[in-house]
């Protein structure tokens, strides 16, 4: 199915999910940097494309945040004990999935770097702009954020899964 249901995500929901788990991953390798520099494999393959993949996920994000207010009626329904916290880790995942690209623009701006993702400029070098330099400030603080918060959903999705068995992770499968 298309669309969202009580019972399950649908092909659309499940497609966002899953790309942009995988696209997030390969850009958290940033953080890889911090390791002699950025002299390695990781380093050297995968992060170069870190502000063209970025680019990407802001279209990605908002198109997803569309998808999900219209299949809000829809959505599978969570335990009503344990709704408020699920809904409100849910809510964290999308803003920081929001902030993300939008700090990292940021910084390019910021910087006086323009933007020119997959060779494409979409902004031009200029001036450096104190204003946007500042938000993008929060490019690092907030990528730091965004991991914990993966991992501690993945935990939690792998913990229903193998510990409660009670099919939640089935649903986005
Ligand atoms: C979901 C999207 C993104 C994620 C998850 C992400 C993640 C990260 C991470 C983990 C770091 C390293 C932080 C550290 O070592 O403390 C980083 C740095 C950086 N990112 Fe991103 N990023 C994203 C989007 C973007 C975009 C769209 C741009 C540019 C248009 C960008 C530009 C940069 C730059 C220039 C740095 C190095 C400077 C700095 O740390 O402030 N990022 N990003
Ligand atoms: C970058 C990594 C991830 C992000 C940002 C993320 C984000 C989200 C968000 C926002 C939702 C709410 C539904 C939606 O609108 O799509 C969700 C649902 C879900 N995610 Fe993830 N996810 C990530 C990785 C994972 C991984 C690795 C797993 C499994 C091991 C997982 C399992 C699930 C499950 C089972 C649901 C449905 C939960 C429910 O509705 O009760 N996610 N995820």
């Amino acid at each position: 199915m298309i669309s969202d249901s009580k019972e399950r995500y649908g092909r659309i929901s499940w497609l966002f999910h899953w790309v942009m788990t995988v696209l997030i991953g390969w850009q958290l390798m940033k953080i890889g940097d911090r390791i002699a520099e950025g002299e390695h494999w990781i380093g050297q393959t995968l992060v170069p494309w870190h502000v063209s993949i970025g680019t990407l996920l802001l279209v990605l994000i908002v198109l997803r945040i569309g998808w999900a207010l219209k299949q809000r009626p829809q959505r599978p329904e969570h335990d009503p004990a344990t709704a408020l916290l699920v809904k409100g880790g849910h809510f964290l995942l999308y803003a920081a999935m929001l902030l993300m690209p939008l700090s990292g623009v940021m910084v390019m701006v910021g910087n006086g770097y323009g933007l020119t993702p997959f060779g494409i400029q979409l902004i031009a070098k200029g001036d450096e702009i104190a204003w946007a330099s500042t938000l993008g400030s929060l490019h690092s603080p907030l990528a730091w954020l965004l991991l914990i918060l993966v991992v501690g959903h993945t935990g939690i999705a792998l913990l229903h899964h193998f510990v409660k068995r009670d099919g939640i992770l089935k649903r986005m499968l």
